[in-house]
């Protein structure tokens, strides 16, 4: 065990050592008091809370106690006593303060007053010392903490995929290029294209989409695996569900048809759910009485209700009698168009009031490698949709017979020579397999009921910022 330079907060509170000196060290949230008495709330991101700092103006220098200002970070060493004030059980009665470094009122942005998430984005480097913040990061650090549980405890392996692909064929959005070429002056081919021979993987290279394809290796020789990783995409989308830069979690399955995929991305979500209703109570508990009054009510009806299992066929035509009715979407209903998120919201929030896994999606809207059923038009893809967020789970049960695969690259105009390590799997002890991804803002932004994605990952990259 490491020896503890100071107690947490969080301890702290809930010890009952009262009469104990003990030392604290943080940054200060607000100083009031009257000239016989200074309070100091302090809080060090152990915990939502702050303790109370109780110093007698006698026992300070004046300049020690002007110093000691909203954002400067202290030390105060001092007995911890039962509190009179409403409030807290406990607090520090000070005999020691040390300041590490002040923060001048005048120009410190983040006062005591509440600041817009508008404003806070454009001070994402400070945002972590407000509440809301170091709520939201808190339970972020929990859940990512839960999904490596969760696998563990159920016999998968934690797989490292790669960030840099040279596979352009996952179709899951545009990519960013990587590369060390001289863009001022790329070396050439003789045909005036840009010769990436040159390049320093000697291909093109570009960012990950997804860890999936790589994912499916180690499922074939492992049997279960995961994957937790960041992931790009380069889409121009300006919508509160979408990053260019984002965390997802792949588990990818040997042996597994749709039945089991449903059943083991219900089970995992509503694990994780659980796992923050029963370990960030105070963290949630703030965020609902500050943004989303309904939010641990919503969590709760997640897990205590079974998925709607509904085909894609059936959710169109839910969604037509809607429209029948007077219901104005935005974009088109039709069988073969993709769900927008108006849609997906509609049949999880207005038609059947829980999460909703959409299977058996027309084969034109989703990608190559997705299991082709015997209708010759649908694959077994599966979506889950929930409230507020719309789709938070994308996956599939996967292609595993060769002949298919290889038509079906040669229908959508792919290389089969960049995929031929993909295609070897289906030679060779190919077996039936499944999988899926989950966003991880995705599932934060739902847990923490905040409503933009930007503020549920510490540094946001959308078009046109890459800030801090
Ligand atoms: O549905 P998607 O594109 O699926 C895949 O990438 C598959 N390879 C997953 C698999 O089967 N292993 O993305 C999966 C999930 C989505 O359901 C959504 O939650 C999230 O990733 N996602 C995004 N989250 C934030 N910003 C974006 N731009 C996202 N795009 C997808
Ligand atoms: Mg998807």
């Amino acid at each position: 065990m490491i020896t503890p330079t100071r107690t947490l907060i969080a301890e702290a509170l809930k010890s009952s050592a009262q009469g104990k000196e003990i030392t604290v060290k943080g940054w200060v949230r607000s100083k009031r008091g009257a000239k016989n008495v200074a309070f100091i709330a302090l809080n060090d991101g152990s915990t939502i809370h702050n303790i109370q700092i109780v110093a007698d103006p006698a026992a300070f220098p004046e300049e020690l106690l002007a110093k000691v200002t909203t954002g400067a970070c202290i030390r105060a060493t001092g007995t911890l006593v039962e509190s009179l004030g409403s409030g807290q059980p406990v607090e520090i009665q000070a005999k020691d303060i040390e300041i590490y470094g002040e923060a001048d009122p005048t120009d410190y942005p983040l006062q005591k007053k509440g600041h817009s998430l508008e404003f806070l984005r454009e001070i994402a480097y400070l945002r972590p010392r407000t509440n809301t913040f170091g709520a939201v990061f808190r339970i972020r650090h929990a859940m990512a903490f839960a999904i490596h549980k969760y696998f563990n405890d159920n016999g998968f392996y934690y797989l490292h995929t790669p960030l840099i692909t040279a596979s352009d064929a996952e179709g899951a959005g545009a990519m960013f290029q990587v590369t060390t070429l001289d863009m001022a002056n790329p070396p050439r081919t003789e045909d005036g294209k840009i010769n990436y021979e040159e390049d320093f993987f000697g291909k093109h290279t570009s960012l990950t989409v997804s860890g999936q394809l790589e994912g499916e290796l180690g499922a074939l020789a492992l049997g279960q695996i995961y994957t937790f990783g960041p992931t790009f995409r380069a889409e121009n989308s300006n919508t509160p569900r979408h990053l260019a830069e984002f965390w997802m979690i792949e588990p990818e399955v040997a042996f597994y048809g749709l039945q089991e995929d449903m059943n083991l991305a219900e089970d995992f979500l509503k694990y994780l759910i659980l796992y923050a209703l029963d370990n960030c109570a105070d963290d949630l508990a703030f965020l609902e009485k500050m943004y989303d009054e309904e939010l641990t009510a919503r969590l709760r009806s997640v897990v205590e209700n079974d998925f709607v299992r509904l085909d894609y066929t059936e959710g169109i035509e839910i969604l037509k009698t809607a429209v029948q009715k007077g219901h104005k979407f935005e974009f088109p209903v039709d069988w073969g168009l993709d769900l927008q998120s108006e849609h997906e919201r509609y049949l999880v929030e207005k038609h059947f009031k829980k999460p909703v896994i959409l299977i058996n999606y027309p084969a034109g809207i989703k990608a190559f490698y997705m299991k082709q059923n015997t209708d010759g038009k649908t694959v077994q893809a599966m979506d889950v949709l929930f409230p507020r967020i719309g789709e938070i789970i994308g996956g599939s049960v996967r292609e595993e017979s060769y002949e298919k695969l290889k038509a079906k690259i040669h229908a959508e105009g792919m290389s089969e020579q960049e995929l031929w390590w993909y295609m070897d799997t289906r030679r060779w002890g190919s077996a039936p397999h499944a999988g899926f991804g989950l966003g991880f803002e995705r599932l934060i932004l739902f847990v923490t009921g905040m409503a933009n994605i930007r503020d549920v990952i510490p540094f946001p990259r959308t078009p046109k910022n890459a800030e801090f």
